[in-house]
């Protein structure tokens, strides 16, 4: 199978981060931080060394900002919960995924917050920023705004909009979903309030853990409230990072393989991987051009503007028809309306959703080739 929904999570995971996973369930089986025994204290220093992995990739000014999460979703969840108060107000971009939208619906249904969407001017940063300028008020307390997009990859002006949010004393909130591993994202130069990461995705770790970088000094309310191996004689949660937002087992073999992930990244380079990417994205923006009543959605690929996620659609066909086209000539991609139905709205797709197409390091120009022949074929018959 030629696989491109690397935006939906990598596959394949490199070797290195297989055998950890494997690695951790045999020597990390027991429970850290809950006991003084040998097996404890090495599973302990596991979760350590991924801690410190990921403090250092993203820049955090401690091991202690970095919370081990189930996802983004979660880490997203953790934050809107854990800073809003009745009353407050929220900016969100007209980009965002469900993981942001819904949690904010939810609030607002239940009368005790509002928020506002600031268009995307695709194209044009200055506008973005007005829009997300506009729509601020007395009350706003947080932007949230993910790095780019995951249906159209268009990247969106973070540090820009985080610097609008702090000239307001309003807290700054990243999705990184479609960025962390790929794009460089430094906390300690940029001032990002909250950074919420998948584990599985540039990350290449697995699926089931995920990241929260906290860098304000805000102490985050708790979405789950249990045991830490700390302060147990107190009933209430700890008030310190990062065992405040920890509570339960860790996820051992998910934080392990997200350890090696990281080391996978570190080892060939950030900028390295990236090229390769963009090298691809390159080759398919203009082999997609030649396709019959192709609709492309997304500009042609830039470091500057773009992550590796292309979207279109062909003629008047359903997008899902076209994946179910791709899936028997044995190539995955992901159709429909990839849990973004507001950049969907914004781009005028809700209806037909999109085909996208989504690139990792592991794939090659030959990937990229049968895949442009099948799209041709599709398209002549169609
Ligand atoms: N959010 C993921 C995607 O874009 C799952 O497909």
């Amino acid at each position: 199978m030629i696989y491109l929904d690397n935006a939906a999570t990598t596959s394949p995971k490199p070797e290195i981060v297989i055998k950890e996973v494997n690695n951790a369930l045999r020597k990390y089986s027991a429970n850290p931080g809950r006991g003084g025994h040998t097996p404890s204290i090495q599973a302990a220093r596991a979760v350590y060394q991924t801690r410190m992995l990921a403090k250092e990739l993203f820049h955090a000014a401690a091991q202690e900002n970095v919370i081990f999460t189930s996802g983004c979703t979660q880490s997203l969840n953790t934050v809107i919960k854990g800073v809003l108060k009745p009353g407050d107000h929220v900016v969100i971009s007209s980009m965002e995924h469900n993981a942001v939208v819904r949690p904010l619906y939810r609030l607002k249904q239940k009368g005790l917050i509002d928020y506002s969407t600031a268009d995307v001017i695709i194209g044009d940063d200055d506008a973005t920023l007005n829009a997300f300028r506009k729509a601020i008020n007395a009350k706003t307390r947080m932007i949230i705004c993910t790095h780019a997009s995951n249906v159209f990859g268009t990247r969106l002006p973070v540090e820009r909009i985080c610097a609008l949010a702090h000239s307001y004393g309003i807290l700054f909130c990243l999705d990184a979903a479609q960025s962390a591993g790929f794009l460089d994202i430094d906390i300690a130069e940029n001032g990002y309030d909250f950074v919420c990461c998948p584990g599985h995705k540039g990350l290449y770790g697995p699926t089931g853990i995920g990241l929260l970088l906290i860098h304000s000094n805000q102490l985050l309310d708790t979405l789950t409230e249990g045991g830490t191996g700390s302060d147990s004689v107190n009933p209430v949660m700890p008030d310190y990072y990062p065992d405040r937002l920890e509570s339960g087992t860790l996820n051992i073999p998910g934080i392990c393989g997200l350890g090696a992930g990281i080391r996978f990244i570190d080892r060939y380079g950030i900028e390295k991987l990236r090229r390769h990417e963009y090298r691809l994205m390159k080759m398919l923006y203009q082999g997609l051009q030649s396709v019959k009543n192709i609709r492309l959605y997304t500009d042609e690929p830039d470091i500057l503007h773009s992550v590796p996620v292309i979207s279109f659609n062909i003629d008047e066909v359903e997008s899902e028809k076209v994946a179910a086209y791709l899936n028997n000539k044995g190539i995955a991609v992901r159709a429909g309306l990839h849990c973004a139905p507001s950049a969907h709205r914004m781009m005028g797709t809700l209806d037909s959703g999109t085909v996208r197409i989504a690139p990792s390091v592991f794939t090659n120009e030959k990937d990229i080739q049968i895949l442009m022949i099948a799209l041709k074929k599709f398209s002549y018959f169609s």
